[in-house]
């Protein structure tokens, strides 16, 4: 892509929740997006911690969760040279915004989020506030960034136009204070089906584990969930209206070797299901083998993820509290006196840690703060 110097990039935000496995649905519908779209946008990318805590997180696993995703993100492509990615609890602007937007956001629009419909139901003995204001997290996660576009399967859709309206609206009231963003829901691979039962989507929380594919399954597990996959008794490879569970199967085979349908309905054409179904765990595994190779060396390397994730708050904090500044300041929150001696003291001791780089980002931030 061809870009003017001058010109600046479209901005591009997204995040996943760290709770638990991170499934084949995921990756297709969005991370594989996130790694594909770097070189052209100046992307940032988060683990939604705060987002998981509206389901009961045990601590150990949460933090052991949070650590393994952060991993295999970093294993299935995100560059954080390129691309800042942080873990979202580590920069408060996010929970910041959010209570400002959840004054802007109607008890009537949380109430129809379809999302929030299914995890009340399915979680019926904690039905938390947090679970009832969570789209109001994810606009503050969106705007805070002022993204121009947004990689989500398409169950993130009705956040998606919540966020805009919410934006719309804050920008009505106060003039242009966010970007209003768009979601980037890809053609292939936007919704992934259990493979259980191809009319719901791939979920982590499926009970099944037959039903999805995790990132991190060896490559037995994947050949064996594949072969026992839901299809129908056609016994013919084609994509057709009814045939949800050899749709699935032919989307899930488009996304990893990027053949069209046309070509895989002839590639099968006069083989069993049999034969497909080994064709495609194949395909997964082996897609999946590189990610699953540098993620064992990822996972090993705390040093290094700490590093990452803590130079990735950083760089978030920096740009979206320009965001949360500007937004508070539209409200009429009266801003906070900054005085000479917490400057003097943010460089005395940037410097005596001998951090010159850090120093001067934090002063360009403090100043921004001020002015
Ligand atoms: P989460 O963690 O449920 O899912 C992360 C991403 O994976 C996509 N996805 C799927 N895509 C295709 N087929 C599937 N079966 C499938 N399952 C999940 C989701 O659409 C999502 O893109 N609320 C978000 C996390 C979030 C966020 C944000 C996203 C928090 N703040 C800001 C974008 C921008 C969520 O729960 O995703």
């Amino acid at each position: 892509m061809e870009t003017n110097q001058n010109e600046r990039k479209k901005v591009i935000f997204s995040a996943i929740q760290p709770s638990g496995t991170i499934t084949l649905g995921n990756y297709l519908g969005a991370l594989k997006n996130w790694i594909d779209l770097q070189d052209d946008y100046d992307c940032i990318f988060a683990l939604a911690d705060l987002h998981a805590i509206t389901v009961r997180q045990v601590p150990a696993n949460f933090r052991h969760n949070t650590l393994e995703a952060y991993a295999l993100l970093l294993a299935c492509g995100i560059d954080p040279k390129k691309s800042p990615f942080f873990i979202q609890s580590q920069v408060p602007t996010h929970a910041q915004l959010a209570w400002v937007l959840n004054c802007y956001t109607q008890f009537g629009e949380l109430q129809r989020m379809t999302q929030f419909k299914d995890k009340s139901a399915k979680h019926a003995d904690n039905v938390n506030a947090g679970l009832f204001t969570y789209p109001s997290l994810m606009a503050a996660d969106i705007l805070l960034y002022q993204a121009d576009l947004v990689p989500v399967g398409s169950d993130q859709k009705q956040h998606m136009e919540l966020t805009r309206n919410i934006a719309e609206r804050f920008n009505g009231i106060y003039g242009s204070v966010f970007k209003v963003p768009d979601a980037y829901i890809p053609k292939k691979g936007a919704r992934i089906m259990s493979l259980q039962d191809p009319s719901r989507k791939m979920s982590k929380s499926d009970e099944n584990v037959n039903g999805y594919v995790a990132v991190l399954d060896k490559p037995e597990v994947i050949m064996k969930k594949f072969k026992r996959a839901i299809t129908d008794n056609d016994a013919c490879v084609r994509y057709a209206e009814g045939k949800d569970g050899i749709n699935n199967l032919m989307g899930i085979y488009s996304c990893v070797t990027g053949k069209s349908f046309e070509q895989i309905e002839k590639d099968f054409d006069g083989k069993g299901y049999g034969d497909f179904k080994t064709a495609v765990g194949e395909a997964v595994a082996e897609h999946l083998r590189p990610i699953q190779e540098r993620y064992n060396e990822y996972i090993k390397n705390k040093d290094y993820l700490e590093k990452c994730y803590t130079q990735g708050a950083e760089t978030a904090y920096r740009i979206s509290v320009r965001t949360l500044t500007k937004a508070m300041k539209k409200v009429g929150f009266v801003p906070r006196a900054h005085n000479k001696s917490r400057l003097t003291n943010i460089i005395n001791c940037q410097i005596f840690t001998h951090k010159k780089a850090e120093t001067l980002k934090c002063v360009s931030t403090f100043l921004l703060c001020i002015l």
